[in-house]
């Protein structure tokens, strides 16, 4: 098979100065990018800043004679995040790649979480994504190419204890892109979100610690840098991707039941029928809202 490469192409990989993202940012570089590796170099419950973290990642990449350069910008506001996608503009002249993919936790039982931590966590990684994605859309739609790809977590997708602030931000994160990837449509950009699983700072808490050094970032790196690639041409599409295992995850809506609303539809009506509302035998995706919604029109009984 013909080497995937990335010549000609810019990146811009948010949180690239650890973990996943630097993971990312070494790969695509290795293969041709020209990347602007973002970090904001806090803490992992977003406390702080230091330029080191993507600043050393950049020294990596000019080591083997790739091409980089850092910015320190944090992604939760507007500005900053606009910021982000500019020096990608600036540096290399254009936005090919947006890799959303920085974050922080701020975990806590629902009762003892302080809306700081609710809103650290909406501000990275919900408005973070929305913000970067906003301005790099601009430059994609000029181009009419672009790929973009948001990072979920299990725990959006299937819940976690102590994660009500992340879990809903990651589980909104899904529902952006799959919005995104329409408004992409006729542009030729793709959206799509990984659902990663890595030992980094961020998991060594719920880790242990022989885990940690088996599941490498490094084993995630290839799936999202094909969903970055001319080559892909998935969009809309959720990925769960760690140690060596990739699979697709989708939102499915089941056949379910078609009640005549000619008569009344009561309570004990949905009770009898729960076991076959509840079936998921014949499930199916919907590539639309409008999709699902033309489906529920189409089962009424007629008039
Ligand atoms: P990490 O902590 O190593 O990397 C996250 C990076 O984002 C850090 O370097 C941090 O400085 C940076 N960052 C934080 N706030 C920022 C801001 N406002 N602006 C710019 N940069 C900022 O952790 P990891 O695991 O590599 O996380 C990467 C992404 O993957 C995160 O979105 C995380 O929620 C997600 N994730 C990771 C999983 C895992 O198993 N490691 C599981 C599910 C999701």
């Amino acid at each position: 098979m013909e080497e995937i490469r990335f010549d000609g192409k810019v990146a811009v990989v948010t949180g690239a100065g650890g973990g996943l993202g630097k993971a990312y940012a070494l790969l695509l570089a290795s293969r041709g990018a020209q990347v602007v590796v973002n970090d904001l170099g806090g803490s992992f419950d977003g406390e702080g800043s230091d330029a080191t973290p993507a600043q050393q990642v950049v020294d990596e990449i000019k080591e083997t004679s790739g091409e980089a350069i850092a910015n320190y910008d944090s992604v939760a506001e507007w500005e900053s995040a606009q910021k982000i996608i500019q020096t990608a503009v600036d540096s290399f002249g254009r936005i090919d790649i947006l890799i959303n993919n920085a974050g922080i936790l701020r975990d806590k039982s629902l009762l003892k979480m302080e809306m700081d931590d609710y809103r650290k966590i909406m501000g990275v990684h919900l408005d973070g994504t929305f913000f970067c994605t906003k301005a790099a859309f601009a430059f994609m739609k000029d181009q009419t190419y672009g790929r973009i790809v948001s990072t979920a977590s299990a725990a959006g997708l299937y819940g976690n204890f102590g994660q009500v602030n992340y879990g809903a931000a990651k589980m909104g994160i899904v529902g952006m892109m799959n919005s995104v990837a329409q408004e992409g449509t006729r542009y030729n950009i793709k959206a799509n979100t990984i659902v990663p699983t890595a030992g980094t700072r961020l998991t060594f808490t719920v880790m242990p610690e022989d885990v940690i050094g088996k599941v490498k970032p490094e084993y995630v790196a290839p799936f999202v840098a094909w969903l970055c690639s001319e080559k892909c041409e998935e969009t809309a599409k959720m990925f769960s991707a760690g140690g060596g295992y990739f699979s697709r995850a989708a939102v499915v809506e089941g056949p379910g039941v078609v009640f005549d609303t000619r008569k009344e539809i009561t309570i004990e009506m949905i009770v009898e029928k729960l076991e076959q509302i509840m079936n998921l035998e014949g499930a199916r995706e919907y590539a639309s809202a409008m999709e699902q919604a033309g489906t529920v029109l189409s089962k009424m009984a007629p008039e």
